[in-house]
């Protein structure tokens, strides 16, 4: 029992002092995440991918916690892109079962916790009850003031810059937008992501170098945190989390100027 107790301690321990170094510094306000190697979790424990996801989902749920305890204003997670409708259909009803499981299970959280969830990304191909059960997430905490969720569904960074263009486009049109009031801040509203700050920080696990068509405009500035391959979605935890921003909070961050 007193060994129990012990490892139980040394684990506590180092994390709050983690916790302490984080709250010490200027936290990233946003943070971007590309939960990326569920599918070789699940495959080098012989399960299938779809339980891979199911397991990431997990760690989703403890990111959010951290996130929020953290004081961290922004999060968004890419949980279904664009061109992910190219996996066979097994795993793409998966991934919908498991979003709407995710709301069933983790609503009541979300709004004791005072977080806000958000889509980036055109939800109108998913299957209607999925979008229903999103609607009604997105309805049931839309007034709260604390964490910014936003869950990226069959989102890409390219259709976001046309979906923007186009919406721009759209207002010149009927007038409500001359060709010279376009301006950055402009542009800004018709993205996905509206009037919400740019990521400080994009993680992603698995050791792949790549952005993967994820928020291209938004990140230009972000410092971007790539974890080793043996570090895979479902294994990343707080502890991992905090690391990734303590790494941040030691970077130097210049904007294209000099110091
Ligand atoms: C990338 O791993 C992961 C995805 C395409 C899906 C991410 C989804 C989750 C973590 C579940 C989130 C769930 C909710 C409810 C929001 P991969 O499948 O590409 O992994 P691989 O590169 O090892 O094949």
């Amino acid at each position: 029992m007193y060994k129990g107790i012990f490892s139980f301690i040394k684990h506590i321990q180092p994390t709050r002092r983690l916790i302490k170094q984080v709250n010490s510094r200027p936290v990233p306000r946003h943070i971007a995440i590309i939960m990326d190697g569920n599918g070789r979790w699940a495959q080098k424990r012989g399960l299938s991918r779809e339980m891979g996801h199911r397991y990431g989902s997990e760690s989703l749920k403890d990111i959010i916690e951290s996130t929020s305890d953290l004081g961290i204003e922004y999060l968004t997670v890419f949980a279904f892109s664009t061109e992910n409708w190219k996996r066979p259909t097994k795993e793409i009803n998966a991934l919908m079962d498991l979003l709407v499981d995710y709301i069933d299970s983790e609503l009541d959280r979300l709004k004791r916790n005072n977080i806000k969830m958000n889509v980036l990304g055109d939800l109108g191909s998913f299957p209607e009850k999925v979008q229903q059960k999103i609607y009604f997430a997105l309805d049931n905490t839309k007034d709260n003031t604390g964490l910014k969720f936003n869950i990226a569904l069959n989102y890409g960074g390219r259709d976001d810059i046309l979906n923007a263009v186009r919406g721009l486009a759209d207002d010149i049109q009927s007038g409500k937008l001359a060709v010279d009031d376009i301006d950055k801040s402009i542009f800004y509203k018709y993205l996905y992501t509206g009037n919400m700050p740019d990521p400080d920080l994009l993680i992603r696990t698995s050791g792949e170098y790549r952005l993967s068509n994820f928020l291209l405009y938004q990140i230009a500035y972000t410092e971007l945190w790539f974890s080793k391959p043996s570090l895979l979605w479902p294994d990343f935890n707080q502890r991992q989390y905090l690391k990734a921003i303590l790494d941040y909070q030691n970077r130097q961050r210049r904007f294209g100027a000099i110091t």
